[in-house]
């Protein structure tokens, strides 16, 4: 693989601020930006009265912790456009998350956020290693999500010629790639394994592809799967993060040179781990839910937002800034199976430990009686698909998930292809357990 590490001097001067620089910037911001959200914003009026705290009250940042959390259900409760801040002739941009139940939640964005935006893609682009004039092909769904059209301006502000493909059609993909020769390739890590697929299935090299880099973000992934991707692709593999609520992609994005967690842009977004049960805000270092506050988005401002992200917080690396380790998971995606809390990410792990196995799965979840009951789909590589060779394998797995994970889960190993595969974000868990218990 390249060198892809930029020059300090392409660095924005803030990414290697010192610490007590970084701090007052956000310090001022904060002030900014809490006031603003009480002042144009009926709930955060209402909010901070009910918790007896005024703007006044942000004297450091450690006293954000008197504010109170805002929640998913809140830009449900005000929807469409109760939590703007600004006159809605003032919003340029919405984007709107699907939302599996009810209402989805709407976002929107001033012309500054939009800019400010563009340029937390192409600082997260630039520390993945992309260099202006690069050919980025972009395979995030563009629309409605924030994917597509957010990986969109940031690759045109750090100068490349953008590839705006948008998800599916894999195989038209492949040409594209293969034809237009990009460098950067961004899309989700699910979505890249079933492109991976068909590079094989066309009799193609993948390794001889044109692709130095994948920025992939937008559910979670693990480090084996890194491995995986790097591997087949001669490329480096680095993860970006970030979502609707609080910006879309370019909240937080891996260094290339480093790969050692995601570099919080924190002079935009501060961020805080909190204890999910109790609220208390914990330490760096220790797990918890990650807390985002914008501190200077116009049109949305949020204060506390509950991310239901799990994660820590690692001091700076090849940035000052601060990392978040991998996310593991979100709180609503984990799994309690009698007793033992288990991610998908680590069911992702034992598969990409197995090489008979393909790295595509599928856990459902089923009720039989009381018991709760797991089961994995998982699919053999072509050359280990025989019979025999599946259940060897799908006795490995379950060994593994037993010995490492802690529970017993139904395998079944099928032939290639039977998995479900993934055009965006990857459903990894089919939930069948009757609801309202
Ligand atoms: O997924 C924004 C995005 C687009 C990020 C493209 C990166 C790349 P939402 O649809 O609002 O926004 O979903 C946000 O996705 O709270 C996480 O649970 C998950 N997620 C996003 N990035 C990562 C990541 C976009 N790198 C939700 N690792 C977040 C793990 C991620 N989970």
């Amino acid at each position: 693989m390249k060198d892809l590490t930029p020059s300090r001097e392409s660095l924005d001067p803030i990414e290697i601020a010192s610490t007590d620089e970084i701090r007052a910037l956000q310090l001022e911001r904060m002030k900014w930006s809490v006031r603003h959200a009480y002042t144009n914003v009926p709930m955060y009026k209402e909010r901070f009265e009910a918790a007896g705290v005024h703007p006044d009250d942000l004297q450091t940042l450690a006293d954000l912790a008197k504010f109170p959390f805002t929640y998913k259900n809140d830009l449900r409760d005000n929807y469409p456009f109760g939590l703007f801040a600004v006159p809605r002739e003032q919003i340029m941009r919405l984007h709107a998350s699907s939302g599996t139940t009810g209402k989805p939640t709407v976002v929107g964005y001033t012309r500054n956020d939009i800019d400010m935006w563009a340029n937390m893609v192409a600082r997260s682009m630039r520390a993945s290693g992309t260099k202006p004039g690069d050919i980025a092909h972009i395979a995030y769904g563009y629309g409605l999500f924030t994917g597509g059209l957010g990986a969109h301006y940031g690759a045109e502000r750090l100068g490349c010629s953008v590839v705006p493909v948008s998800g599916g059609m894999t195989e038209r993909q492949i040409t594209l790639i293969q034809d237009f020769k990009p460098t950067t390739i961004m899309v989700t890590p699910s979505y890249m394994l079933n492109i991976l697929e068909q590079y094989q299935k066309a009799g193609l090299d993948p390794r001889e592809s044109s692709l130095q880099v994948g920025i992939f973000g937008a559910e979670p992934w693990t480090n084996a799967m890194r491995a995986e991707v790097e591997e087949a692709f001669d490329m480096h593999a680095v993860d970006i993060y970030g979502l609707s609520e609080i910006l879309g992609p370019g909240v937080a994005n891996e260094c290339v040179e480093t790969k050692d967690g995601l570099h919080i842009w924190e002079d935009h977004f501060y961020p805080e781990i909190i204890d999910p049960e109790t609220g208390e805000v914990l330490p760096d270092g220790e797990m918890g839910e990650l807390v985002f506050t914008t501190i200077t988005k116009e049109g949305l401002p949020m204060i506390r937002y509950r991310t239901r992200d799990l994660t820590r917080l690692l001091p700076g690396t090849a940035r000052t800034m601060r990392r978040m380790e991998k996310i593991t998971g979100r709180s609503d995606d984990m799994i309690i199976l009698r007793g033992v809390n288990v991610f998908p990410t680590q069911i992702e792990e034992q598969v990409l430990a197995i090489p008979e196995l393909a790295p595509h799965f599928q856990i459902t979840l089923s009720r039989d009686g009381r018991m709760d009951k797991m089961a994995v789909m998982v699919e053999a590589m072509p050359d280990a698909a025989s019979e025999d060779a599946r259940t060897a394998s799908s006795k490995i797995l379950s060994k593994k998930i037993k010995d490492v994970v802690g529970v017993s889960t139904q395998i079944t190993v099928g032939t290639p292809g039977t998995v479900e595969r993934s055009e965006g974000k990857a459903r990894r868990v089919v939930d069948n357990r009757p609801k309202g218990e």
